[in-house]
């Protein structure tokens, strides 16, 4: 970047960090996450050290602390408000830990400093103060010194006790959180997230609006006190309970750094699960005493630190846009990113969606944009920032035609998507061969992407059953390939000749047949097969056979099957009308491929057949339950409705559970479920 472009971005960038800091601390109205803010800060900072002559004094890198928004009356702290160090890697947690042994072990002697640690939950820190056991009130974090008083908001916090079970003073602090459910409705409101749904709940003036929404609140601090109090956080914790103050359960001791680490990994993995949400895990020394010897620095404890998540938003700049066509048509418009690394991995590339997305978020080659990753799922673009906008960005017009092939593309009336129609489409049917080979249908994983396309582009397969008929001295003709690779692709192929009915259904990649609606399917043609004969049906069968059963079943039948609509029983129907299909399933039969019925394992009479869905807070990970009532037979779904059998209910169940009793639907604790599973 030249001297002249590097002022215009840090000047660009100023204002629009400037923007959206106001926003956020003062009009409560943010649209964007920290993240976001952050990453732009990052950008500033760089471009600020390369270019120091363009720095000014009212740069939002030259200010710390955060301005009050005068609205509510401010209430000077009655202990200092601290905030907590940051890791971001694991080789910064171990670098605290040992900073912590060293401090505690050179001034105790003792060489063993047990953790704790606790969820560190996405919401907004508030101080409570109770005197002779009520609450009088409650304060934002605010500059740490100085918070604003929100006492009126607070109040309406139903886990929120407003006397104590004893009448002591009390100053306690904890997190105000929104839980996920609360937040969804919200959405469309204009908030970004949970926590700004949450902060800017609070300091509505009107508490009517705060009583209508499902905060709640968590304490993990203790501020002063005039009773006695415990010598460690654990048994703080544990007291403020007997108090009657809401504590997160989440909480765990450990006597090494390492057992603490596994508790990390297991949250990170699991987050997803919890009703609200977490961006990290804070770690504390447990003993208060070794917690007053290692003190504090300018800013925060050097007894405690919080490791934060990867962040899952970043903002990057769009160098291009491009079509892909997918395994069946739809033409997808991806932006071609220069790389960031977000959420532990890089990514230069974010789906757009379609064309109308462009349109309403009127992305440009050149834009500076918000994007995100969730999950398993493709990052995508967000959010344009518009006042990073460069004057020569180029706006994007959709191809008339595949990129691939040349067809004309169609875009069938009330649809978002343009699709290629043709079903030779060199792209589409990479994609299908792709898909067919992919982990949750037939699994080798020795059959990449790289490799499907050396088989195109050699001509070895033009249907999926070419697959079968592979021959050594073809794979050795395709290039870097060595025997053994050969072999192993070949072995693996082997094996999958044999292959249970979900995945061989999901693999044909028939429209709206994801993972669920082909075990649903697989399921009901089981059960089916069962009644039709008593006396024992068949175990094993050929694609022939399958092909037989579905061109007998009309579009009725399948709409019978539960969780399908018309528009699921239409797509199968139509597919299997096709010659084509009819005889791909006759080849397959022919290149030798067997099919079975998933794993009888562990089918529970009492599940089997049963849709549960589930909700709230339950001992295990709701993957994990979910997983145990399909193996048993069971169907689980999102949504409760009047096809619902059971709902299993865990703490803190909210709306579905309201619904599922509004319904009459059977509510099962988790004892209750277990026992049913005879766990
Ligand atoms: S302890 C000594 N524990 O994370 C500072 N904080 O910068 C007191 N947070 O401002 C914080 N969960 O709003 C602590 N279990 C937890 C937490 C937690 C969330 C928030 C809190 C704080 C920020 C850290």
């Amino acid at each position: 970047m030249n001297k002249a472009e590097a002022k215009q971005r840090i000047h660009q960038l100023q204002k629009e960090i400037l923007q959206r800091n106001h926003e956020y601390f003062v009009l409560d109205e943010s649209h964007v996450s920290e993240a976001v803010r952050d990453a732009l800060k990052k950008e500033l900072i760089a471009l600020e050290t390369e270019f120091p002559e363009f720095i000014t004094p009212d740069s939002p890198t030259q200010r710390v602390g955060t301005a009050l928004s005068g609205r509510f009356p401010k209430v000077k702290h009655k202990s200092r408000k601290w905030s907590l160090a940051d890791a971001f890697s694991v080789e910064d947690l171990k670098e605290w830990e040992e900073r912590v042994e060293k401090g505690v072990g050179e001034v105790l002697g003792e060489d063993k400093t047990p953790l704790i640690t606790e969820l560190k939950l996405d919401g907004l820190n508030i101080t409570l103060w109770y005197e002779k056991g009520v609450l009088v009130k409650a304060l934002t974090r605010g500059n740490g010194e100085e918070g604003e008083e929100v006492t009126h908001s607070i109040r309406t916090i139903k886990n929120l006790p407003l006397r104590l079970f004893e009448e002591i003073d009390l100053e306690v602090s904890g997190e105000v959180i929104l839980p996920k459910a609360g937040f969804e409705p919200l959405r469309a409101e204009g908030f970004a997230n949970a926590r700004n749904a949450a902060a800017g709940t609070v300091r509505q003036l009107d508490p009517k609006v705060a009583a209508s929404r499902d905060l709640q609140m968590y304490c993990y601090e203790l501020g002063s006190s005039t009773a006695a109090v415990p010598e460690t956080q654990e048994g703080i914790l544990q007291w403020f309970q007997k108090l009657g103050l809401p504590v997160n359960k989440g909480y765990e001791v450990h006597d090494s750094a390492e057992a603490s680490l596994a508790y990390l990994e297991k949250w990170q993995k699991q987050r997803d699960q919890l009703p609200y949400e977490i961006d990290g895990v804070v770690f504390k020394v447990n003993e208060k005493k070794k917690q007053e010897f290692l003190g504090w620095t300018a800013k925060s404890p050097r007894f405690a630190i919080a490791y934060k998540f990867p962040a899952a938003q970043t903002t990057t700049v769009v160098e291009g846009i491009t079509v892909q066509i997918g395994r069946t048509g739809a033409a997808t418009p991806v932006a071609e990113l220069r790389p960031v690394f977000v959420a532990g991995s890089t990514v230069s590339r974010a789906t757009l969606h379609n064309e109308d997305e462009i349109q309403r978020k009127d992305v440009r080659i050149g834009d500076t944009v918000i994007i995100q990753k969730a999950g398993d799922v493709i990052p995508e673009v967000v959010e344009v920032l518009h006042n990073l906008r460069p004057s020569q960005s180029q706006a994007f017009a959709f191809p008339k035609n595949c990129p691939l092939c040349e067809t004309e593309l169609i875009r069938p009336e009330g649809e978002a998507v343009r699709r290629c129609p043709n079903t030779d489409c060199p792209g589409r049917k990479r994609e299908a061969f792709i898909h067919f080979v992919s982990k949750h249908a037939l699994d080798i994983d020795t059959l990449g992407e790289k490799v499907v396309d050396a088989l195109l582009e050699f001509g070895f397969i033009h249907d999926l059953a070419d697959f079968f008929t592979l021959t050594e001295a073809q794979l050795l003709e395709l290039p870097l390939f060595k025997e053994k690779k050969a072999q192993n692709i070949l072995t693996a192929l082997e094996e999958k000749r044999r292959i249970e009915l979900p995945r061989f259904l999901y693999g044909l990649g028939i429209r709206f047949v994801g993972e669920q609606v082909a075990k649903d399917l697989s399921e009901w043609l089981r059960n089916k097969h069962a009644e039709e004969n008593p006396e024992g049906g068949k175990a094993e069968f050929s694609p022939t056979q399958l092909k037989e059963w579905l061109q007998s079943l009309s579009q009725a039948d399948l709409e019978d099957v539960q969780g399908f609509g018309e528009r699921i029983a239409n797509s199968i129907v139509e597919w299997m009308a096709q010659p084509r299909h009819s005889d791909l399933l006759d080849k397959l039969t022919t290149v030798g491929l067997h099919l079975t019925w998933p794993e009888e394992g562990g089918r529970v009479e009492g599940i089997a057949g049963k849709t549960f869905v589930i909700t709230g807070t339950l001992t295990r990970p709701r993957e994990e339950i979910k997983l145990q009532i399909e193996k048993a037979g069971g169907h689980v779904s999102s949504a409760v409705s009047s096809k619902t059998d059971f709902l299993l209910a865990g703490e803190e169940a909210g709306s579905k559970l309201e619904k599922a009793k509004n319904l009459g639907v059977a509510i099962l604790s988790e004892e209750e479920w277990e026992a049913r599973m005879k766990l």
